[in-house]
């Protein structure tokens, strides 16, 4: 699998370290508050696993199902929510976690929905910003790093469902995008 990697764009090391310090973030802002993480699925499944075990306190955790892209490194349109998180979170401060934030397309459907169940507090976490292509007017609270236009994969992020498991987040060969 990493013979198909050109080059690698944000290794362990570096996730390791920007975690501690978000974890470190969130642990000072929801310290003393009932929380409840949302994650988007499938793409936050790596970054959730290891950050929640960085808190050292109780979290009521759901994932939501939500899809905007298909088998393919563009967007195609509108994004639906596959399945529904089943948590109450009524008056609970609640954190979205998801992947990348690119369009801000899913981000922004997820939050307008999950606006309408009545949180206390409402906001989003991701692992990668990719600013260059926003159409939606959303910017997350919580970022661990920016990213450009390169499509990418690896630690939860994919390519045709495929590269989820790489440890780091690269750039595959152009040849294996068309694979
Ligand atoms: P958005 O709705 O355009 O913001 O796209 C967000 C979703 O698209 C993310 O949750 C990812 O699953 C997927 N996505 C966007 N860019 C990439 C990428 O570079 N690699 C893998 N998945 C991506
Ligand atoms: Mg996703």
């Amino acid at each position: 699998m990493k013979n198909d990697v050109a080059k690698v764009l944000i290794n362990e090391g570096q996730i390791r370290s920007k975690l501690q310090e978000l974890s470190a973030t969130l642990i000072h802002d929801y310290k003393d508050k009932d929380w409840t993480i949302i994650a988007i699925l499938n793409g936050s499944l790596v970054f959730l696993a290891d950050l929640i075990r960085l808190i050292p306190f109780p979290i009521r955790l759901d994932t939501i199902d939500a899809a905007t892209y298909g088998d393919s490194t563009l967007p195609k349109g509108e994004t639906k929510i596959l399945r529904q998180f089943k948590l109450d979170i009524e008056d609970k401060h609640v954190l979205v976690i998801d992947d990348i934030v690119d369009t801000g397309s899913t981000l922004k459907r997820v939050l307008d929905d999950i606006k309408k169940y009545s949180p206390k507090s409402l906001k989003s976490c991701v692992l990668l910003n990719r600013s260059s292509r926003r159409r939606c007017d959303v910017k997350p609270e919580y970022c661990c790093f920016d990213v450009g236009d390169e499509f990418v994969v690896g630690y939860g992020l994919d390519y045709n469902n495929k590269y989820r498991n790489l440890p780091f987040i690269g750039v595959l060969k152009t040849e294996c995008y068309h694979r």
